[in-house]
């Protein structure tokens, strides 16, 4: 395994490969990987002949205020962790790098970026399309991984592929759960061991949202206020949202079916937490 963090030095790797016919496989992370991650990486040794994992905590995605600075990082460990997954090449550039002064090019995915974690923290996706979209013109991937618990970045990243006729495949993996539910999070290294344990409402509340999906109930305003009557009970719970939208256009949808998603965020004391599943489908 090695490790590059020039960006010239990455795409000059990539081309040379991809032109001896070798097909490259991605997971772009900001590093501190859990076992979601790595099962991003194991679906990437299966689907091609070299594996690049990137580490970088990407500034544009952090607004104002946000857990830029003390978002959590250990690269000897992640080392370790990508060995073990057989990852050909780390990709660790450094952000002054990536954005050198008088950087002034934005991707901007519209409508879909504009509701849910998109309200919340404005500018979020435009540093997400960005970086996902460079990440991709340095590396070169011919296919690329993401987590679905991040349902509306999957979304957007989608978009973006289509709309800019990247020439890459996305691929979208099941949310990795701990044995109690809770969904696998970088920031779940912040939580108290009470907020911890207050979180896992977040996962229960979504399976009585399928619950009563499954019995029979329409309604998707009588779904949300059981969700969140399950949720609010706990004291360092705050719902920064809770909807149900269509898979694809994002858009609130006031009866469930197939298509929709129940997605939710909530605040345990500063800590922000975000998970999703299909009501009537897996
Ligand atoms: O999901 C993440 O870890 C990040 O948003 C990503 C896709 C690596 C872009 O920085």
């Amino acid at each position: 395994m090695t490790t590059i963090t020039s960006v010239a030095e990455m795409q000059q790797w990539s081309l040379q490969h991809k032109s001896a016919g070798r097909r490259i496989a991605f997971v772009p992370t900001m590093g501190f990987l859990h076992e979601g991650h790595l099962s991003l990486l194991e679906a990437g040794r299966k689907n091609g002949d070299l594996l690049v994992l990137s580490i970088f905590v990407n500034p544009t995605q952090f607004g104002v205020g946000e857990d830029y600075a003390d978002y959590p990082r250990d690269l000897a460990a992640d080392g370790a962790l990508a060995a073990q997954a057989g990852v050909d090449v780390i990709f660790v550039p450094s952000a002054a790098q990536m954005y050198p002064k008088d950087y002034a090019t934005w991707v901007d995915v519209e409508g879909i970026t504009e509701v849910l974690c998109g309200a919340s923290r404005p500018g979020h996706f435009r540093g997400v399309t960005t970086v996902v979209s460079k990440l991709c013109n340095i590396v070169q991937p011919d296919i690329a991984f993401f987590g679905a618990k991040d349902f509306q970045q999957l979304a957007v990243i989608r978009r973006m592929v289509l709309d800019q006729n990247m020439p890459l495949e996305i691929v979208g993996m099941p949310i990795v759960r701990e044995a109690d539910g809770l969904a696998l999070s970088s920031r779940n290294s912040y939580l108290s061991p009470e907020q911890r344990q207050q979180g896992l409402a977040l996962s229960q509340s979504l399976a009585l949202g399928r619950q009563l999906a499954a019995a029979g109930q329409r309604d998707s305003a009588i779904i949300l206020a059981a969700v969140r009557a399950m949720i609010e009970v706990n004291p360092e719970a705050r719902i920064d949202y809770l909807q149900i939208c269509h898979q694809l256009s994002l858009q609130d949808q006031t009866q469930v079916d197939a298509d929709s998603v129940l997605l939710l965020a909530v605040f345990l004391g500063k800590t922000r937490l975000i998970d999703n599943c299909f009501l009537l489908t897996e």
